[in-house]
């Protein structure tokens, strides 16, 4: 096994899929949610859980390489209407209990993700009191807001990622940012100028027929089956006979760049379809993309290689300069 994430706050495990498709070896989870606790009993059998964040102590998180907290995001999130509470609400401030885990623990590196609205909230002082708490405990902090849909997804999805290494401060940036420039991808126009259907609308359906679908999808938010929400044309699609449909549990999970029935729960049999569909919706609207976090993870190995090749090299290089003294007879 190569590097260890530990996971806090998985849901369903977007991050940690993501990370272990790099190379990660996923060592611990901790989640509230018992139909989240289902879906990750399925796919990491093997992985201790705790659940409420709360209750966990340092001391219960195997050694790993690197800690990953997608914490709550109701309370900073824009989507919201009125106030935002942000890190001194309930569950955004979930943020303050992982932090005291960390002091504890003291991980090489920390991935936390959230909603964009972290950085706007309460006027940017939420986000200075993230970067604070990891500066004080000496971490080098970079972030970078990456969107779904550069990452192979077909969804407008705009998070927050952060990258903190301990006692390395120029190489967290080295995570997030590459120098290297991507190359336009001409292959989508067909030689007779005319543009070939798009992954979402693949994914919705047939291109003529229907449903019709614009070429990327809205942001899949966290709902529940029986939509009460006001901006319907989000999560609706529509035939040109008037039809109108909402996207199935499958499709959201492809959407979101899931493998299909990820989290279709193998005992259901006391759970109403509506409940579990319900459950899906909103369990798949809160996750993290996989391959987002796989393409953080490949560049994260990255650098965590090279910091232990230094490391390396620089006690090579004091063990030559202070040769061992030789006891005289
Ligand atoms: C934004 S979601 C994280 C999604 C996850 N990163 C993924 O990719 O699926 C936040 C998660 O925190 C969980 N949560 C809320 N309160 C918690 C607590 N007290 N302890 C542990 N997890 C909690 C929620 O149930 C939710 O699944």
């Amino acid at each position: 096994m190569g590097f260890t994430v530990a996971s806090f706050f998985s849901g369903i495990g977007g991050l940690d899929l993501g990370l272990e498709r790099a190379g990660f070896g996923v060592t611990f989870q901790c989640e509230v949610k018992s139909f989240c606790l289902d879906i990750l009993e399925e796919h990491w059998p093997d992985t201790p859980r705790k659940t409420d964040i709360r209750k966990v102590d340092h001391a219960d998180i195997p050694v790993s390489d690197v800690w990953a907290a997608g914490f709550p995001c109701q309370d900073l999130s824009l989507a919201r209407m009125g106030t935002r509470s942000g890190l001194r609400g309930g569950q955004s401030g979930l943020f303050h209990d992982f932090m005291r885990v960390v002091r504890g623990g003291m991980p090489r590196a920390i991935i936390l993700e959230n909603v964009h609205g972290l950085l706007s909230s309460h006027r940017g002082r939420d986000f200075d009191i993230v970067l604070k708490a990891l500066d004080e405990l000496g971490y080098g902090v970079a972030w970078r807001v990456l969107n779904s849909k550069d990452f192979g997804v077909p969804q407008q999805r705009r998070r927050v990622y952060v990258v903190a290494l301990h006692r390395d401060p120029g190489r967290a940036a080295e995570v997030l940012f590459e120098p290297e420039c991507g190359d336009w991808d001409p292959s989508s126009r067909r030689p007779n100028g005319t543009k070939s259907p798009s992954l979402f609308q693949t994914i919705i359906g047939d291109t003529r027929k229907g449903p019709l679908v614009k070429s990327i999808g809205h942001c899949i938010y966290a709902e529940s089956a029986r939509h009460t929400g006001t901006d319907w044309s989000r999560n609706y699609v529509w035939y040109p006979d008037g039809r109108v449909r909402r996207f199935t549990p499958n499709e959201v999970e492809r959407v979101q760049g899931f493998p299909d029935d990820w989290t279709l729960p193998k005992h259901m049999d006391e759970l109403a379809a509506d409940k579990i569909d319900s459950l899906r919706y909103h369990a798949i609207g809160n996750a993290v993309t996989p391959q987002v976090a796989e393409w953080l993870g490949g560049r994260l190995a990255t650098v965590l290689t090279k910091g232990k090749l230094d490391t390396l090299r620089k006690t090579a290089i004091n063990e030559v300069s202070e040769p061992a003294t030789v006891g005289a007879g």
